[in-house]
């Protein structure tokens, strides 16, 4: 497809798509072994969307040789996007469990190289900020995965956002509570109202951005993303179109409705 303001990989199935993500992942990795110490983290995301990826990506890491794999493990360093407020590391509705669960378990990833934001600060405000230091001392995000929210959020930002805002608590809306409510057994209103999320300002700040969308009840949103003329606070996402190496990663029921 021509015109789109983004970089669009398209793959007409699912499997197909997160395979050649993932070959682009492990490319990723492979050069931080190769350049040492000293990278800049993965940005790394949640949510059903990664489900997949993730899977795929252990099993090809898997394959990797015992070396490097150790490699792999003594360098790794990601941050995550964002955290729910008020829900322990070790509840399994929180970001924190679902990383281990899905990524550090499998790949026997040091737990304290995977840093997420603390949702259970007491100043959550505090935290927020603090995270987003962390973040800089490591010099930002090299290459960032990140999910689209129905609403068009990525993280948790939230409409209306604007591009400069930085890592922050979030008040979540009634849409994206409901949309995360299956993880919190079909009930929007167990979802918690707070999160902690990285802002658009350090997204923005990744050397590159692969934004992953699949299935069709993404296609609404997709279309509103690649159809807008401008950037806006409406769809936070769209503010992506500030970067210049942004890839849309997408399946045929994703892109449907274009
Ligand atoms: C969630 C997360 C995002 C995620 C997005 C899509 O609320 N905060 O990081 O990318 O919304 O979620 P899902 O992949 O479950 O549709």
């Amino acid at each position: 497809m021509q015109g789109f303001p983004y970089r669009l990989e398209q793959r007409t199935t699912l499997p197909a798509l997160i395979e050649a993500l993932v070959d682009q992942l492990e490319q990723h990795l492979l050069q931080r072994l190769q350049q040492g110490a000293g990278q800049k983290p993965l940005g790394l995301a949640t949510g059903r969307t990664m489900d997949p990826l993730y899977a795929a990506l252990v099993r090809r890491l898997s394959r990797w040789s015992r070396e490097d794999l150790e490699l792999l493990r003594r360098g790794w360093m990601s941050f995550n996007l964002d955290e729910y407020l008020g829900v322990s590391a070790s509840d399994p509705c929180s970001y924190r469990h679902y990383m281990e669960r899905h990524l550090a378990r499998p790949l026997q990833l040091p737990l304290s190289r995977l840093q997420l934001p603390d949702g259970q600060a007491e100043d959550a405000d505090a935290a927020a900020q603090a995270y987003g230091e962390a973040l800089m001392r490591h010099r930002g995000i090299g290459l960032q995965v990140l999910g689209l929210g129905g609403n068009g959020h990525v993280g948790f930002n939230e409409p209306p956002c604007g591009p400069d805002l930085p890592c922050h608590v979030v008040k979540l809306s009634a849409e994206t509570r409901h949309q995360n409510a299956a993880l919190f057994g079909g009930d929007p209103t167990a979802v918690p109202e707070q999160a902690i999320s990285l802002g658009l300002r350090e997204i923005l700040a990744a050397d590159e951005i692969h934004l992953l969308v699949t299935g069709s009840g993404k296609a609404s949103i997709l279309r509103q993303l690649m159809l807008s003329s401008e950037p806006n606070e409406h769809l936070p996402a769209s503010w992506l179109r500030h970067h210049d190496c942004v890839s849309i990663w997408a399946d045929a029921d994703a892109l449907s409705q274009l």
